[in-house]
C-alpha cells in the first residue's frame, strides 16, 4: 500500500482499527467517497458504527461492523435457518463478513423490488457504502418524529413492506427503530437480519415485524388490526382491511 496509505491509516488508529482503516483506504481510493478524513459519525451502536462520508458534492452512508465487538453467535443462530446460507461455516470472521454480504444482497433485492431503501452501492469486508436518506441531516428514525398523518403513513409502510413479502423477503427486524420517517415518507433501513420466505422461522418473523407495526402505530391512536395486516401483506386479502 501506498505510504499514503500507511500514513493515514497510523493517524486514524485511535478510531479504526487496521483493517477497517486499510478497507477505508480502499474504497476511498477507489472512488466510492472523497477522502477518509471527511467521515464523520452518525451513529455508534453495538455492532456497527455508522458514518457519512462525502463523495463529490453529495453525501453517502458508511455502515461499518467492528470484528471484536460483533455477537457473532447470534448472527450465526439468525444465518443458518436463511437457505441462503445453510453451507456457513461457525466462524467468526466467516460469519460476520457473511453478515455484511448479506446486508448488501439483501438491500439490492429489496432495491430491485422497488421498496423504498438506501440503494446499497458496494461492499468490501466490513463495510457497507449506500444511499445517505436525508437533506442536511440524516433522515430521523420513526420512533424519533412520528407522522403528521399516522393512517396515511401506515399505508405507505405496508405498501412498502407488501412488496417486500412479494419479493420473496421479511424484513426481520422491522420496528420504528429502522424505518426513517424523511419527509413523511417511510424508508426501511437495516436489513442485516432479513431472510426469505423459505426460512423455518419467516412466519414468526414476520408476525413479530407486524406486532411491531401495530404497537408503534399504538402510540399514534392508529389501532391497526394483527390479522388484517397479516393477510393484506401476505396477500390473501386485498383492499383496505388493515384499518
Ligand atoms: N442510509 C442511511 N441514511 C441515513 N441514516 C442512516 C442510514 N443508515 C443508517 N442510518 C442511521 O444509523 C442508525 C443505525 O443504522 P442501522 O442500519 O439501523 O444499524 P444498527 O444495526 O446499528 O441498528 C439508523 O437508525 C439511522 O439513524
Ligand atoms: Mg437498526
Amino acid at each position: 500500500m501506498a505510504t499514503k496509505g500507511k500514513e493515514w491509516m497510523k493517524t486514524r488508529s485511535d478510531v479504526f482499527d487496521f483493517f477497517t482503516a486499510r478497507n477505508l483506504f480502499k474504497l476511498s481510493s477507489d472512488g466510492h467517497f472523497n477522502d477518509p478524513d471527511s467521515i464523520s459519525p452518525v451513529k455508534i451502536g453495538k455492532e456497527s458504527n455508522v458514518f457519512l462520508a462525502k463523495k463529490g458534492d453529495d453525501k453517502v452512508i458508511l455502515k461499518i461492523y467492528r470484528l471484536e465487538t460483533c455477537d457473532f453467535n447470534r448472527m450465526y443462530d439468525y444465518i443458518r435457518f436463511d437457505p441462503r446460507y445453510y453451507n456457513l461455516k461457525r466462524n467468526r470472521r466467516h460469519v460476520i463478513l457473511t453478515w455484511v454480504q448479506k446486508e448488501f444482497r439483501n438491500l439490492h433485492l429489496a432495491r430491485d423490488a422497488g421498496v423504498r431503501v438506501p440503494t446499497p452501492y458496494v461492499y468490501l469486508n466490513n463495510i457497507l457504502v449506500m444511499e445517505f436518506i436525508g437533506d442536511e441531516l440524516p433522515a430521523r428514525q420513526l420512533k424519533d418524529l412520528y407522522p403528521k398523518n399516522p393512517e396515511a403513513f401506515a399505508k405507505k409502510l405496508i405498501y412498502e413492506v407488501k412488496k417486500l413479502y412479494k419479493a420473496g423477503l421479511i424484513h426481520g427486524d422491522l420496528s420504528s427503530f429502522n424505518i426513517l420517517n424523511f419527509n413523511e415518507e417511510p424508508v426501511l433501513i437495516d436489513f442485516s437480519q432479513t431472510t426469505t420466505l423459505e426460512n423455518t422461522n419467516a412466519k414468526d418473523y414476520l408476525k413479530r415485524d407486524i406486532q411491531n407495526v401495530v404497537a408503534f402505530f399504538k402510540k399514534c391512536d392508529l389501532f391497526l388490526n394483527e390479522e388484517k395486516l397479516w393477510k393484506e401483506i401476505t396477500g390473501k386479502k386485498s383492499g383496505r382491511a388493515y384499518l
